[in-house]
């Protein structure tokens, strides 16, 4: 099998329509040249097994784009990420989370009276249906706040219909995953529950139902809730991840929104994805109980047979830098300063940072921290407990999530996706009864 492409002008250069030739057994298919607004080249591969019987395999699908989107671009070599065209640098510094969610969401940055609308909306759809207070009840002490999250998030559909307006259910969603998400937390710990309060802004209130008690007054720490700000916008979008192309999949068959998202909750879980920044922690922890010996870990992660691999470092996309991370190793600094807390966790971190930036295993093969690496030391220090990091990094993807359903719903080319295989597995063979085997 061969393939070239005819023409070789810069994608931002094209001088007429491209396609590419795919010769298969002496047979030549040619395959359209799809550019994006950024000049990324994709294959229109949509005829391919029509004509050709085969299929294109592509493991992981490095290579493989699922759908058309315009919601945010990334250029991993440059280390470029962009929501809706505005740079993340940009957003951090600048914007409040829910004028990120207004944008990942809806397309645009809203206006005053927009912004005003949405945040009250938000606002006053934080509280939970009270029947849903009892599904904590039923959870063992210690249940993983992700497990209890996705649940109930998925729980959601039982209590607010399809037929409601989209708009009304996409509200629900982000005002009430931060009162489930501070709930759980408060099971965990054996305290009642905190209702949310309208006077305060989405951070705070979440900070507020984290780690106010009825038993006396609670004031937010305005910079816990500027740097929660930061995080969750730092986290709102990363175009077709893992989870993101869960949620698309799952909801490719019209499932609904929160279910579509309880999908995307689960797949965020893991530690290679949504769970690194636990695993980040976990990691830092060992190393500091284990005389803070980073060099012996670096070691670790270089020798294949140790199974061991440094958490926070490495992306699929990003192959210089990952510019969310060098955003959270600046506030981390920043943070700690602020609140005069000394944590051993993040010297490691740098150092072992430093050594890994320098090490040929770790230049030869791209490997850079990625977003995780540092947003669990700034969790630690607003007071978070570790279980509850990756609920973090949901919380901050939702609008994500809630883009790329909406626009794969709204998109008329969306089919239910349902990828191919090649069979390895016997050829036909005869059953052989019981007696005989
Ligand atoms: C993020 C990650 C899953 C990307 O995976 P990927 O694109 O499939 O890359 P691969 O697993 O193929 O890794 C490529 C090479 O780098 C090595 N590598 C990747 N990440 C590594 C790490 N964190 N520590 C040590 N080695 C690593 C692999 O062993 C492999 O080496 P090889 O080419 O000699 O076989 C991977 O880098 C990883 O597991 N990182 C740690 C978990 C993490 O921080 N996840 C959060 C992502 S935001």
């Amino acid at each position: 099998m061969s393939q070239q492409t005819t023409n070789g002008a810069a994608p931002s250069a094209p001088t007429g329509p491209r396609v590419a030739r795919l010769i298969l057994d002496g047979r030549e298919l040619e395959l359209p040249v799809v550019i994006g607004s950024e000049g990324e080249t994709g294959l229109d591969i949509m005829q391919l097994r029509a004509k050709t019987g085969a299929i294109t395999l592509d493991q992981g699908y490095g290579n493989t784009g699922a759908c058309e989107s315009s919601i945010t671009f990334i250029d991993g070599e440059r280390g470029i990420l962009r929501y809706r065209g505005y740079p993340i640098e940009e957003l951090a510094e600048k914007a409040d989370f829910v004028e990120v969610c207004h944008l990942l969401i809806y397309g645009e940055l809203p206006n005053a009276k927009e912004l005003a609308d949405f945040t009250s909306r938000l606002t006053r759809h934080t509280l939970l249906h009270e029947d849903m207070k009892k599904f904590f009840e039923g959870y063992p002490g210690g249940a993983h706040p992700m497990a209890m999250l996705s649940a109930m998030v998925a729980s959601l559909s039982a209590y607010y219909s399809e037929d409601d307006e989209l708009d009304l259910n996409i509200v629900r969603l982000l005002a009430k995953a931060i009162t489930i998400a501070a709930f759980s937390y408060k099971k965990n710990i054996g305290q009642p529950f905190m209702y949310p309060r309208n006077e305060l802004s989405y951070c705070a209130n979440f900070l507020h139902m984290m780690h106010a008690v009825p038993a006396e007054p609670f004031t937010v720490n305005p910079v816990f809730a500027r740097v929660l700000n930061l995080l969750l916008i730092l986290h709102a979008d990363h175009e077709q991840n893992c989870s993101t192309s869960t949620v698309r999949m799952v909801g490719s068959s019209q499932a609904n929104l929160f279910a579509s998202i309880a999908a995307g909750i689960c797949a965020l879980w893991g530690p290679l994805h949504g769970g690194a920044n636990q695993a980040v922690i976990e990691m830092l922890e060992t190393i500091r109980q284990d005389g803070s010996n980073y060099k012996k870990y670096v070691e670790m992660a270089k020798d294949k047979d140790s199974g061991f691999r440094l958490m926070g470092f490495g992306h699929r996309v990003y192959k210089n830098f990952d510019p969310r991370a060098s955003i959270l190793k600046k506030a981390a600094a920043e943070v700690l300063g602020q609140l005069g807390i000394q944590d051993p966790l993040l010297d490691i971190a740098k150092a072992l940072e430093e050594v890994a930036l320098h090490d040929e295993f770790f230049v030869s093969r791209k490997l850079y921290p990625n977003v995780d690496f540092y947003s669990g030391v700034i969790y630690r220090a607003m007071g978070i407990p570790t279980n509850m990091f990756t609920v973090m990094f949901a919380l901050g993807r939702l609008p994500g999530w809630i883009a790329h359903w909406r626009e794969m719903r709204d998109d008329p080319k969306t089919r239910i996706n349902r990828p191919r295989q090649i069979y390895t597995g016997a050829t036909e063979r005869a059953y052989k009864p019981v007696s005989e085997r």
